[in-house]
């Protein structure tokens, strides 16, 4: 053993000495992944003032931006553009190096060391004045909102003030003990165009928001104390179709190892012959040996099902310096517990420990958890999971969390999950990005099936400043690191390199970006499917001959195929695509990755109401201009969608479909069609809050059949209309309902053929009270009263969890309802509501899912929008006790109520 090596190993058998006791213990001494998240300093250049020059590269002039053109408009060529020699690019590229493939275009970083004289880069930088930021933090999220024609942040990207450049720094402290460690930068996501320099080095940087990332720190670390971290951020306008948030949104890391360690996300599980019975697990490792000498490794990887240990293999391998080396072995278990998604299935979770030994002893432990489940893609039934047919009950989600905007909160992510999961919904598009890693994590645990998407764009662009400006350049490295990262997740089924991309027009140009894509895809991992979704599908085009499964964008049930849309020849037209698609390529699953895309404001009713299933929205008939909302009867969509009803039909009427992923989910910030003077989209089953509108009754009844309910819409105070016609509908997972107004029946009426509400078009007002009887196979199934509601009197008030961890992270999440007398919800009351909280919490954003409401997310006075608000608590760190919230109105009587944190 030479001398290093003997370094290596002394220094770390201190380490052992205090840390053999057990498994988990090693790893924070042998491998430590610190959250580096508090206490960062924070600027950002006013939008009048000339940010510094220390920029990536140039972007094009924006001349003119046409903010609200329709969704589905093709992208068009993007600009030449003349690189800037002051750019910093070439010293960016190399980060991406490990996700290049082909040495020879791997990039190598210039002579010298851009910025080392730049002020906020130097250790003796005077920061004090800079705002304190913990992140995840985003830094446009509590507005202002920029309002009227003059925004420089329009409706499209929220009108928040996302653009712009901004710095973080921080101090870290390593000590002399870490002398003989790697030290790595982990960063889960900046928006956008990230650089780092570490003590006035230029480290590194990544362009692309979406994805993580590693910078290697150790050349530039300062072992004997105090190391200067200062990230530039540079996030354009004009760079996104919704709302991107803006700073370090995501969590960040400081991760320690030993010279030899696993790899950056350096193992990789999956598993063949799955059965109830038995299992094969094929597992790879990732060494890397940064030291400057071989490294005999021993590498021993043991499996757990909870602490039950399920099988344990070993190998040897001799690595040289500076140099990997990857390690496969398989191994077959017996009776595996298998992930699968609920209600039939469990996603059940094993866990692979992975110690690597030089001369018997520990220098790293590496932990990788994942799910044992096979996947099937049949063209004729859909996708099997474990053998069972399991249709896509999917949403499409952006990834802002709404009032609280992008900066990713685990609790916050994991409500809407939890809301979704009781709608009957089983699967997310992540629309179109990867998520924050801790996403997925929440999706295995609870059993979501995902499609993970890397890009909105390629070559071409959809806005002027959005990826196709670095396409080129960093294609392969963002590809490859969104399945690099994610690749062990069992939730994640397929992987999707694109969404209406531009390159679907371009015949076999297009369809050779999109081989190039599935290549790298593969080549990272060969064992799941790839698609790129089309909203411009012909089956006789080159594009879809290189995915693995058809996604349709709409083109399922057919775009503006209403009568309304005859003399429309500039846009979109196509017939229900289903049958060709299954006809030319009866080897691949078809699905919807977005089908609807319909709209509408909650607890908002507009008449009249159009007697069709699916409809456009136009003033006067599904929207109202005036009000900037769109009708709730579910009944209107943009002019490419449809409503829920009608995709419903459509999938019944081609069973083959694997199933659906709805536009969207949840509202989300930006994109406000049809309202670009607002803030936030229509397109939610649920309202930006998480509130459901009356679509959601549509979904639950038909994804989770067996849950006994019934709803009725619209509410019920309608003074106005007092001898009017104001239809009244239901949605039920039974198949008949009777409706009765003030004690009269208006009838009982049965479920068609393709039909997924029942209508009472013709209902003549009167105030007093309806009820739904519902019927499922003859026999009383659920029952609903809505009333004609007196005035606003009290708040109900709802939280969703009384105790919280005292993290500095952990929600609560307070509805509020109006209510009368009675204590019968005001479904049309705008009171305005007032947050006020106490002790061991802070207010940390209202809501109400108005799209149009401008008042910045952080005021603790909100109006309630159809009656309702919203209120998210946040704990302080360490700071145990309770939190008391009082809520109160003008006119009404105030609840208060008690939230613990521990
Ligand atoms: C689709 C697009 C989505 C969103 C949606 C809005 O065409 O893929 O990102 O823009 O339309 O209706």
């Amino acid at each position: 053993m030479n001398t290093l090596k003997k370094t290596i190993s002394l220094s770390l058998l201190i380490f052992i000495v205090i840390s053999c006791k057990n498994t988990e213990e090693n790893i924070g001494v042998l491998r430590e992944r610190i959250s580096i998240n508090s206490n960062w300093k924070f600027m950002r250049y006013d939008s009048a003032q000339k940010a510094d020059d220390l920029y990536y590269d140039v972007r094009p002039e924006v001349k003119t931006v046409n903010d609200s053109k329709a969704a589905d408009t093709p992208a068009t060529e993007a600009e030449k553009l003349e690189a800037s020699e002051r750019a910093l690019k070439p010293f960016i590229l190399p980060t991406g190096n490990a996700f290049v493939k082909n040495k020879s275009k791997q990039h190598k970083r210039p002579e010298g060391n851009p910025g080392k004289d730049f002020p906020f880069v130097q250790h003796n930088f005077d920061d004090s004045y800079w705002e304190t930021v913990t992140v995840p933090h985003d830094w446009a999220i509590n507005g202002p909102f920029q309002e009227g024609d003059n925004a420089a942040v329009t409706g499209g990207m929220g009108r928040l003030p996302s653009n712009g450049v901004a710095w973080y720094r921080k101090k870290i402290e390593i000590s002399e003990t870490d002398k003989n460690k790697a030290i790595y930068l982990d960063i889960d996501g900046i928006m956008s165009y990230a650089i780092v320099w570490l003590n006035g080095n230029l480290v590194g940087g990544w362009p692309y928001g979406y994805n993580s990332w590693r910078l290697d720190l150790t050349p530039y670390i300062n072992f004997n104390g105090d190391n200067q971290l200062a990230i530039r951020v540079d996030n354009p306008n004009h760079s996104a179709r919704w709302y991107p948030g803006a700073g370090i949104y995501r969590n960040i890391w400081l991760t320690k190892t030993n010279k030899v360690h696993v790899a950056h996300w350096g193992t990789k599980v999956s598993t063949r012959n799955v059965s109830k019975e038995s299992a094969t697990i094929d597992f790879l490792v990732k060494i890397d040996n940064n030291s400057d000498t071989n490294a005999e490794v021993e590498v021993i990887t043991k499996i757990y099902f909870s602490d039950e240990k399920v099988a344990e293999f070993s190998n040897q391998s001799n690595i040289s310096n500076e140099n990997s080396s990857e390690i496969n072995s398989s191994v077959d278990i017996e009776n595996p517990k298998l992930w699968g998604p609920p209600p039939t299935q469990t996603p059940n979770l094993y866990k692979a420990v992975t110690t690597i030994k030089i001369d018997g002893i520990k220098v790293d432990i590496y932990e990788t958890t994942f799910g044992i489940r096979s996947l099937e893609f049949n063209p004729n039934q859909g996708i099997l999971v474990n053998g069972e047919l399991i249709k896509l009950k999917g949403v499409n989600e952006h990834h802002d969390l709404g009032a609280i905007g992008a900066a990713f909160n685990v609790r916050a992510a994991e409500r809407k999950l939890e809301i979704l999961k009781e709608m009957g919904c089983n699967a997310i598009r992540m629309a179109h990005n990867p998520p924050a890693p801790e996403l997925l994590d929440l999706c295995d645990k609870m059993g979501f099936l995902v499609i993970d998407e890397v890009f909105d764009s390629w070559e071409r662009k959809k806005t002027p400043h959005d990826f196709h400006l670095i396409f080129s350049d960093w294609y392969e490295a963002d590809a490859r690191a969104m399945v690099r990262r994610d690749k062990n997740h069992p939730s994640v089924i397929i992987w999707s390199y694109g969404n209406e991309v531009g390159e679907q027009y371009t015949d076999e140009d297009g369809a050779e970006i999109g081989r190039r894509l599935v290549e790298i895809i593969k080549n990272e991992d060969p064992t799941r499917l790839t698609t790129s979704a089309m909203n411009w599908a012909k089956s006789d085009m080159p594009f879809p001959t290189v995915m693995d499964v058809i996604s349709f964008n709409y083109q399922g049930e057919g775009i503006r195929q209403d009568p309304i849309f005859d003399k429309v020849t500039d846009r979109i037209k196509t017939k229900p695509q289903y049958e060709p698609y299954h006809k030319k390529f009866p080897n691949k699953v078809i699905m919807s990755s977005e089908t609807a895309s319909a709209a509408s404001s909650r607890g908002i009713y507009l008449f009249p109401v159009t007697d069709k299933i699916s409809a456009p929205m136009l003033h006067g008939n599904g929207k109202d201009d005036s009000i900037s909302q769109v009708s709730a009867y579910e009944l209107y969509a943009v002019d490419f969608g449809s409503t829920a009803d009608k995709v419903f039909a459509s999938l019944d009427k081609y069973p083959y479909s694997a199933g659906e992923f709805v536009w969207t989910g949840f509202d989300y910030l930006g994109e406000p069609t049809p309202y670009y003077n607002c803030r936030s989209s229509y397109n939610g089953i649920l309202d930006l809050a998480g509130f459901p509108k009356d679509r959601y009754y549509l979904y639950q009844a038909r994804w989770r059949p067996d849950l006994p309910m019934v709803h009725i819409l619209p509410h019920w105070n309608w003074e106005n209309r007092v001898g009017k016609v104001t239809p009244v509908h239901i949605m039920t997972s039974g198949d008949e309902a009777e409706l009765f107004l003030n004690g009269k029946s208006l009838g009982r009426k049965k479920k068609g053929k393709f039909e997924y509400r029942l209508r009472w078009d013709d209902v003549i007002y009167e105030s007093g009270e309806l009820k739904a009887i519902a019927y499922k196979n003859g026999k009383f199934w659920a029952e609903k009263i809505v009333k004609t509601t007196g005035k606003p009197t009290k708040l109900e008030v709802i939280v969703d969890r009384t105790q919280i961890n005292a993290d500095g992270k952990d929600l609560a999440y307070i509805t509020v309802k109006v209510i009368d007398e009675e204590g019968n919800f005001v479904a049309n009351a705008t009171n305005e509501i007032e947050f006020q909280v106490e002790g061991a919490g802070v207010l940390l954003a209202t809501d109400n899912g108005n799209p149009c409401d401008m008042t910045e997310f952080n005021s603790n006075k909100r109006e309630a929008f159809s009656g309702m608000a919203l209120g998210i608590i946040r704990s302080i760190k360490d700071n145990k006790g309770t939190i008391e919230v009082t809520i109160s109105s003008n006119g009404l009587n105030n609840s208060t109520i008690e939230i613990e944190s521990n």
